[in-house]
């Protein structure tokens, strides 16, 4: 469906099937100006996979990407101790789209830093573990 033909030998089903919600969620995006659809999509470790999409606003600066979406829905609908095992992006417009730092930032807070990040590249699908999508996220802690 729009991805390169040899994504599933080199993508585990899972990650296959999360990519494709993150696909679905990307119709509903609002996005009158940019016209870029993104969706996202998260593997919880509890089993529940939540979605998000972008939602763009006429002063531009409070769009709201699908990754921070699909972040704050998590928490709202699961409560603020879920982790987040796997995540996966796709947009509509056969572009790249890594996520944004402002959404590795949030994402940090709720993500296993194993946990794969499957995004679309341009060469294809990407996939990369999270401590290297962001490896020096801002926390308070000293180390
Ligand atoms: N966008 C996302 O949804 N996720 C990202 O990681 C980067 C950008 C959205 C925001 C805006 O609605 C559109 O893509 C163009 O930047």
């Amino acid at each position: 469906m729009g991805y390169p033909m040899d994504m599933n030998k080199t993508l585990n089903p899972a990650l296959v099937d999360l990519l494709e919600r993150a696909r679905q969620a990307a119709q509903n995006s609002y996005s009158p100006y940019s016209g870029f659809r993104v969706g996202a999509a998260l593997q919880l470790t509890d089993g529940e996979v939540v979605t998000g999409t972008n939602v763009e606003n006429v002063s531009y600066g409070l769009t709201i990407c699908a990754e921070r979406s699909a972040l704050v829905r998590a928490v709202s609908q699961y409560g603020p101790k879920i982790k987040i095992e796997a995540v996966a992006i796709a947009n509509l417009n056969n572009s790249a789209s890594p996520p944004c730092g402002a959404c590795r930032q949030m994402l940090a807070e709720f993500i296993l830093p194993s946990a794969p990040v499957v995004f679309p590249a341009a060469s294809g699908v990407r996939t990369m573990a999270f401590s290297d999508v962001l490896p020096l996220a801002f926390d308070m802690k000293l180390k």
